[in-house]
């Protein structure tokens, strides 16, 4: 396989990748981030946009200027670009505008609440916080098994169909997961909800940026029916969520929040709410997010979301041919191949500490990582076998060291030249461990001795 060109093509479409970090050693070195699951800096292309828009920004939808009237344009447009980029079916769905992914699946978990509230929800033990603890609050909730490597049993979720017989309300997945990276097979597993009488929800937020998506029509029973994600985590950073759902969802009923921008008409007495999607977006919309997002899509869509997948996928596959050469890292989940996955390595050193290593990565060399649990603690739980006894250590004892992982996660600007980087230094890291443990002491107290944290 060919891993060049060295240096991303990509790189100079991104804002900040030259900017100096300071360094232990007194030195700078250019940010190497390797922490674009979280979030990812802006591109040029939607800095400029926004510069560009900036003196027609104006109130959308009630103005009667010129420049609300282009603005009002701008905003509903966006629903169309968004909806394209993940072929929506349009006469079942509408495209919501909400602050971030979180939002996104509260704001469905509320709605359906809003009916009723019987039905069960089978989410799965892969998830974010954010596609679990909204449904914990307004159903009941169980989850689909994963393997030992952490991938979904589809096993498990044939027979939980089979056994709750008609009783799923919603199947609610990662397109991707934020700890091992694993793609759902998001056809497959819409097909086997539909047949049961389920709906299907995936959540976006890691899929989106890394990989081409087709919701499809409705009438196929493998389409998606509901799709959530964040701009923040596409290179758009300026507050903006995305909700698309079935138009039934919503179309009935009390909006999950009320205000300005909600009504048709209010007396002191009555209210008719406005027509979807207005009805679900109180107060004044986030038009620059927007305006960001839609320039952030068409950018992607340009370079196309194949090629985007291809080349995060080359870089994650010579990263952990790199990294299954020492034998002190352990990977989580499949640590060998890219199949069925986005850009992201998970793993430990032996007898260090996560938050140590990350620590060093960013103070030796600049480099940027996530440690810790990613806010997927039962996935993690489970990844590092860790015993109930483990598990609620900290739960009696906040002072109990906290288990985790070290993540690495791929951009579209990352290159194989940061990676060598970060594999020099991992070596060094192995060679030298009681130097920088002494250099570098870990705040979660003693627990070195252990091979999962
Ligand atoms: C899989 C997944 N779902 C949901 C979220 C929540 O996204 P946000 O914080 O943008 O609401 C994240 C964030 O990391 C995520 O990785």
């Amino acid at each position: 396989m060919s891993y060049y060109p060295y240096q991303s093509r990509y790189k100079k479409m991104i804002v900040g990748t030259d900017v100096l970090i300071p360094l232990t050693n007194g030195r700078y070195a250019k940010e190497i981030n390797f922490d674009n699951a979280a979030t990812t800096p802006p591109l040029i292309s939607v800095m400029k946009a926004i510069n560009d828009f900036a003196p027609w920004y104006s109130s959308i939808h009630r103005g009667s200027g010129y420049k609300s009237q282009l603005s009002s344009e701008i905003y509903e447009n966006a629903r169309k670009i968004i909806g394209k980029f993940v072929n929506i079916d349009n006469d079942f769905s509408t495209v919501i505008f909400v602050k971030n992914t979180t939002e996104a699946l509260n704001k469905i978990s509320d709605k359906l609440a809003q009916s009723k509230k019987d039905g069960i929800i089978l989410s799965s033990y892969m998830e974010h916080h954010s596609n679990d603890l909204p449904w914990r609050k307004n159903f009941r909730i169980d989850y689909i098994n994963i393997t030992k490597k952490g991938n979904l049993c589809i096993n498990s979720y044939a027979n939980k169909l089979r056994r709750y017989n008609g009783k799923v309300k919603l199947v609610t997945l990662s397109g991707a997961s934020n700890v091992t990276g694993y793609k759902t097979n998001i056809h497959q597993f819409a097909e086997l909800a539909h047949k049961y009488g389920a709906k299907i929800l995936i959540d976006g937020a890691q899929l989106i940026p890394h990989s081409p998506i087709n919701m499809k029509s409705h009438y196929d029973s493998k389409h998606i029916d509901y799709l959530v994600f964040s701009s923040h985590k596409i290179y758009a950073p300026f507050g903006t969520g995305v909700l698309i759902a079935p138009k039934d969802t919503f179309s009935r009923g009390t909006p999950t929040q009320v205000g300005g921008g909600t009504v048709k008409m209010v007396t002191p007495s009555y209210v008719i709410w406005d027509d979807l999607p207005h009805k679900e977006e109180a107060g004044t919309p986030n038009l620059m997010g927007i305006v960001a997002l839609q320039t952030a899509i068409s950018t992607l869509s340009k370079i196309g979301m194949d090629e985007i997948e291809n080349f995060e996928l080359k870089l994650t596959q010579y990263t952990l041919d790199k990294l299954n050469k020492f034998k002190d890292v352990i990977i989580y989940g499949n640590e060998r191949d890219c199949n069925n996955r986005i850009g992201i390595i998970t793993f430990n050193i032996k007898g260090l500490h996560h938050s140590t290593v990350a620590e060093i990565l960013s103070k030796e060399a600049g480099i940027s990582v996530r440690s810790g649990c990613f806010c997927a603690q039962p996935y993690i739980q489970k990844l590092l076998n860790l015993s109930p006894r483990e598990i609620y250590a900290h739960k009696n004892n906040p002072y109990s060291p906290h288990p985790g992982m070290v993540r690495i996660s791929f951009g579209l600007y990352n290159d194989y030249g940061e990676i060598d980087v970060l594999i020099k230094l991992i070596k060094k890291i192995i060679k030298n461990k009681t130097y920088y443990r002494k250099k570098y002491p870990c705040k979660d107290y003693e627990i070195f001795n252990s091979a999962r944290y």
